[in-house]
């Protein structure tokens, strides 16, 4: 695939899924937001440097590229059947040195084997997972994550929520696949879980949700709080309100007013 010079190899231009770093795990226009946001998510969520952390389908290290760093050494771990995009994903955002000082773990497993560590995790995410896979790989991706959950973890992983739930048995890339959060809960209770609908900022207009133990459900911070709407209505007020300064202060008694103050000021002051 030919990337575009003008804009250092970001692959901005290239469609979803072209064979490039950043265009096959998602949009390149918002691929440095898809990092952040996760980052965001899991430190709101309590994730300290201490924690051993899950990135299932870690792709080209989008959301890795800031838990690598933040983590303390051995404690991140991926799972991600292309080995290509990890090595892109060094290359581009790590080096080796920083490899070699935080020394993460992969896994090229292509079947949701998450006991594949040998370890449990705190934290885990996936991220535009549910929303290409299979109920089957969904089921297996849950059973696996009930069984490597240490008491207390969260798991984040977010899904293309719709009317239909998706009955096909492949992998579907890079459209979407929906389910509805009725079903995708049942699902998760089947594995013995708990999900919790959250309301993060769906920037690739994927809905959020945590899956914990069900003895954990009740400990989880208050996830209604981020009212996301609250504050993009509260922006679009402060945005009007300053129109309606703007043409106040252009008008010309009121301008002529404010020269007088001015000048009476600057009188005052000698
Ligand atoms: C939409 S991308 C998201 C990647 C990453 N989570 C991110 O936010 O950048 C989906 C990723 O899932 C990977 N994937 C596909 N099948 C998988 C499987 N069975 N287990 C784990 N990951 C898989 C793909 O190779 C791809 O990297």
């Amino acid at each position: 695939m030919t990337v575009a010079a003008h804009d250092g190899g970001l692959g901005k231009d290239l469609p979803i899924g072209s064979r490039h770093y950043r265009a096959w795990v998602g949009s390149s226009e918002i691929y440095d937001i898809m990092s952040a946001t996760q980052f965001s998510l899991l430190t709101f969520l309590g994730l300290r440097e201490h924690h051993y952390l899950l990135d299932i389908g870690c792709g080209s290290l989008r959301a890795g590229r800031l838990f690598i760093p933040y983590l303390l050494r051995g404690r991140y771990f991926g799972i991600e059947p292309e080995q290509w995009l990890i090595e892109e994903g060094i290359k581009n955002h790590l080096g080796q040195d920083l490899v070699q000082l935080r020394q993460p773990t992969f896994s090229n497993d292509s079947n949701f084997t998450l006991t594949t560590f040998g370890r449990k995790f705190d934290y885990l995410i996936a991220q535009s997972i549910f929303s290409h896979a299979s109920q089957s790989q969904i089921v297996r991706c849950l059973s696996e994550a009930q069984k490597v959950m240490e008491p207390a973890a969260i798991f984040a992983a977010n899904f293309a929520e719709g009317e239909q739930n998706y009955t096909g048995k492949e992998w579907v890339y890079p459209e979407l696949v929906t389910y509805t959060l009725e079903h995708l809960t049942a699902l998760a209770e089947e594995q013995g879980l708990v999900c919790t609908p959250i309301e993060w900022p769906r920037v690739n207009k994927l809905r959020w949700v945590v899956f914990t133990h069900p003895e954990h459900a009740r400990h989880l911070p208050d996830l209604s709080a981020i009212d996301v709407t609250r504050l993009s209505y509260l922006e679009n007020e402060l945005r009007l309100c300053r129109e309606r300064l703007a043409a106040v202060e252009g008008h010309p008694y009121v301008r002529l007013g404010l020269t007088i103050r001015r000048f009476i000021h600057r009188l005052r002051s000698g």
